[in-house]
């Protein structure tokens, strides 16, 4: 019986190493896969993450005021406007009312109504109502210039003041709408590569 026994003893010993080499085989195939998940995981979660987030922040916060600018509906301010109407004239030489007139604002001097007596604060402001002066001011009057007497809330809608001081700019200002993306716009015609869609709709109605 001794063959016997040393088959046994043979047998058990390669089931032995079988085992062992299978276990550092499963270690491998689970060190494996342990190590590939940490890897895949962010990938995931960062993709999902820029997605959803360029899904929707940045249509509010990111874009340019002067982006929105470009691409304004005037017809839609002046229905913004109606907020503002219940103190503020807008014809050449109105009246003053609760609010200074605001013919030609854009591009105006600061406090410059004549005979409109303007809180001290926007008395001392100085300087011009710029496109993006406007769009600070009018997003929250009173943390743009405290101690205005202007007594309104604010536009919080990007695109809404966008839409307004587009319409005011055609009362009486005017001016050029600054070109959206100056940091684009350097290669001459390469701004308009974006916005060329953006313009025509607006120059064409
Ligand atoms: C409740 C009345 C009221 C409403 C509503 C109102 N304003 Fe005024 N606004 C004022 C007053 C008062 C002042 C003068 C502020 C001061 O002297 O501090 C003023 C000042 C201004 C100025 C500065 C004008 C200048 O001559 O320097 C602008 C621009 C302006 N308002 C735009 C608007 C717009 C646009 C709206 C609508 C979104 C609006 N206001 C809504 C009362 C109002």
């Amino acid at each position: 019986m001794d063959s016997f026994e040393f088959n046994k003893i043979a047998g058990a010993l390669l089931a032995s190493v079988l085992v062992i080499i299978g276990v550092q085989h499963l270690a491998g195939i689970i060190y494996h896969t342990e190590s590939a998940d940490p890897l895949t995981y962010p990938v995931e979660v960062a993709a999902e993450g820029q997605s959803g987030g360029a899904a929707d922040k940045p249509a509010e916060v990111v874009i340019p005021f002067t982006q929105l600018l470009a691409s304004a509906d005037a017809s839609k301010g002046a229905k913004v406007f109606k907020k503002c109407a219940s103190c503020h004239t807008l014809p050449e030489g109105g009246k003053d009312g609760t609010g200074p007139n605001l013919y030609g604002v854009v591009g105006r001097e600061v406090g410059h109504s004549n005979g409109f007596a303007y809180s001290p604060a926007m008395a001392a402001l100085g300087g011009t109502w710029t496109f993006d002066r406007l769009n600070e001011f009018l997003t929250k009057p009173k943390a743009f210039l405290p101690g205005t007497k202007m007594g309104f809330a604010g536009i919080k809608k990007p695109q809404q003041r966008a839409d307004l001081v587009a319409f005011l700019n055609n009362e009486g200002s005017n001016l050029p709408i600054p070109a959206a993306n100056e940091a684009v716009a350097p290669v001459v015609e390469a701004g308009e590569t974006v916005e060329v869609p953006a313009v025509e709709t607006e120059t064409t109605p």
